[in-house]
């Protein structure tokens, strides 16, 4: 018998109350070369054992060796399913401080991606249970605020990130800002800076935060029409990412971007708190680096081959700390897999994500929606793809499929806003552009396609 037999639930256990009083989590691992088959069980217990009170081996159980206490907030795995080799584990509440997103994932996601006896690991997603979700704060806007506050009651946003991604000055990207807020009759909403942007010699923060929210003061007070920057405020010292922070409100601004993955938890939870009536924009470079996996195993259809977790946790992690719009890919992206994107939506929007095979589904409590965030390899052949499959509480970001328009920046935007209308409306793309050859979308359906470029 292994040293953690007490980890696996009895065949047929299943937690009461979960969303009560468990912190669920469901894994998909494939056992190191050389260890049997039969193991499965053992290697499924032991993660549970050193997610939660375990270790290697059995430790002192006399009096204050704290072992009574252990076993009674012990974790177990349950649903083994060998041939998968798919399991959950289930955590009582109590072994998690409520509010503090960095003490659960070293906890359910510390050491036990790295045990010897696994070659791979993937952590398909996380349920929180009631009172952990409550102990976030969630999106401050979310939504509706967004909606409210952009005065937009329905419809996709249309965004650009600026491309070249580097090279343009903050007058320059200015510049950039004045066409796009007003090209296509002031229908196109917003820029965002790329991630690479941060303060450089040519481009400083302080300026470019001063000047493209004058442009958008400017635009805004002469057509009445509400546009967004999403000033890249991302730094790894938080102090000046508060700084920047306070710049942007000092400037009127409404949106800062983050990038989320590589500034980490404890940023996002900070500069949520500290900063009321400013958005967060969450950008996710470096999030392949946690969440891409390349064997069948992803889709449920055969092993997986590498270390990583899910973007759907992730999803979930970012709107229990509070961020507004989150980068969760698009159908017919440059980058991810075609339905990804749509579970990510959920586990974003929904009051109750729903369970699929591949997911636990969430109770959200009323918690605010994150706008979905459309982006990578995007142009106006295909973000039609994104707001029918991902609907309308969308951002929908096309760099190179806005600036690379053979006619033109004017004419990206009037393709992309001609494109967006045509999704909402429900019509044919096809027999639009057929009727309208001379438009600037069929013109961008004819360089670009229908499909994302293969990149
Ligand atoms: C982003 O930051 O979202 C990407 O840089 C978008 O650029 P692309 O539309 O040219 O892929
Ligand atoms: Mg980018």
């Amino acid at each position: 018998m292994s040293i953690h037999s007490e980890y696996i639930a009895p065949k047929g256990w299943k937690p009461k109350n979960p969303d009560e009083d468990y912190l669920i989590t469901e894994l998909d691992i494939e056992l190191a070369d050389g260890v049997p088959e039969d193991k499965f069980e053992e290697v499924a217990a032991s993660c549970a054992a050193e997610s939660s009170t375990g270790t290697w081996t059995k430790v002192d159980e006399g009096k204050h060796s704290g072992t009574k206490l252990a076993k009674k907030l012990r974790a177990v795995a349950y649903d083994l399913d060998p041939k998968t080799k798919t399991f959950k584990i289930a955590y009582k509440k109590e072994i998690f401080e409520p509010g503090n997103m960095a003490g659960i994932f070293a906890g359910i996601a510390g050491n036990i991606d790295s045990m010897k006896m696994i070659k791979a690991f993937r952590l398909l997603d996380v349920r929180f249970p009631k009172s952990l979700v409550q102990s976030f704060p969630g999106p401050q806007f979310g939504i509706d605020g967004v909606r409210e506050f952009m005065q937009i009651e329905r419809g996709p946003l249309l965004c650009t990130v600026p491309k070249p991604k580097i090279g343009r000055t903050a007058k320059e990207q200015a510049y950039l800002a004045k066409i796009l807020f007003t090209a296509a009759n002031g229908e196109f909403q917003g820029i965002k800076d790329d991630e690479n942007l941060t303060s450089l010699y040519f481009n400083k923060f302080e300026d470019r935060c001063k000047l493209v929210h004058e442009v958008q003061r400017d635009v805004e007070q002469k057509s009445g029409k509400r546009k967004m920057y999403l000033c890249n405020v991302t730094h790894s010292d938080i102090d000046v990412m508060l700084d920047r922070a306070d710049m942007i409100k000092e400037n009127g601004g409404r949106w800062m971007m983050m990038d989320v993955i590589v500034t980490g938890f404890a940023a996002v939870q900070t500069m949520r708190k500290h900063n009321p009536g400013l958005a967060i924009h969450a950008h996710r470079a470096m999030h392949g680096l946690l969440d891409r996996e390349s064997g069948a195993g992803v889709y449920d259809k055969g092993v997986i081959v590498d270390f990583s977790m899910s973007m759907v946790v992730i999803a979930k992690i970012m709107r229990l700390l509070g961020v507004d719009s989150l980068h969760g890919g698009a159908p017919k992206g440059k980058m991810e897999n075609y339905n990804e994107p749509m579970l990510i939506q959920q586990a974003l929007q929904e009051d109750i994500t729903p369970v699929t095979d591949m997911t636990l589904g969430q109770n959200w409590y009323g918690m605010k929606g994150v706008w979905h965030t459309a982006s990578g390899g995007l142009h106006p052949g295909t973000i039609g793809e994104s707001i029918t499959r991902l609907g309308e509480n969308l951002i929908v970001q096309a760099g190179g499929g806005v600036l690379g328009h053979p006619w033109g920046i004017e004419a990206g935007v009037e393709a992309m806003v001609q494109a967006r209308d045509i999704a909402m409306q429900k019509e044919d793309l096809n027999k639009w552009i057929i009727e309208h050859p001379d438009s600037a979308l069929a013109k961008a359906a004819h360089y670009w396609g229908f499909d994302p470029k293969f990149v």
